[in-house]
């Protein structure tokens, strides 16, 4: 069971940031962060601490890449692994592009760790079993998007 790195469009990036209402306040994960796009955006438009976590080598050499470029070393981590290895609980908001099995997979973990409050967007994928607060539609140049915005405590 596995995700292909299918990238976000920048503009569904932004439209995750907002929905997820993000501020310099939040930490943002990122499991399965492909070249780091989300966390980045994070950090740059909204002055949020981000953690990238991402299994492929190639894509984690673009995301330090991509961080050092924009001088973000002192607000994005990223962790090269498998995002079952990751303790959720530090998140305040965490992105999903993972597919259905996967998502359904992490839903027990996420729902042991993450605490009341935190806010997770998932994009074309529902969390199987959890009620959207929000389901919102997004077009880029390539097709439309489905986002839906989950809250611990309330969605599950
Ligand atoms: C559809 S891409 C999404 C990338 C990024 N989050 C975005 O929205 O642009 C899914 C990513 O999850 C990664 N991935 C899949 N299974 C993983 C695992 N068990 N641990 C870490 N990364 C994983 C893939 O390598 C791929 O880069």
């Amino acid at each position: 069971m596995s995700a292909p790195f299918v990238p976000t469009p920048r503009e569904v990036v932004m439209e995750i940031l907002r929905l997820a209402a993000v501020s310099s306040e939040d930490i943002v994960v990122d499991p399965g962060a492909g070249d780091c796009r989300i966390v980045i955006e994070a950090a740059r438009q909204f002055g949020a601490t981000g953690i990238a976590i991402e299994k492929l080598p190639h894509l984690i050499k673009h995301c330090i890449e991509h961080v050092q470029k924009h001088k973000l070393q002192d607000k994005v981590l990223i962790v090269w692994g498998d995002l079952f290895n990751f303790n959720y609980s530090i998140a305040t908001v965490v992105t999903l592009y993972l597919g259905p099995e996967l998502n359904e997979k992490l839903r027990p973990k996420l729902e042991r760790e993450l605490r009341p409050g935190t806010r997770i967007v998932s994009h074309d994928f529902e969390v199987p079993g959890w009620r959207p607060i929000k389901i919102i539609k997004v077009r880029s140049w390539k097709k439309e998007h489905t986002l839906y915005l989950y809250i611990a405590g309330q969605s599950f």
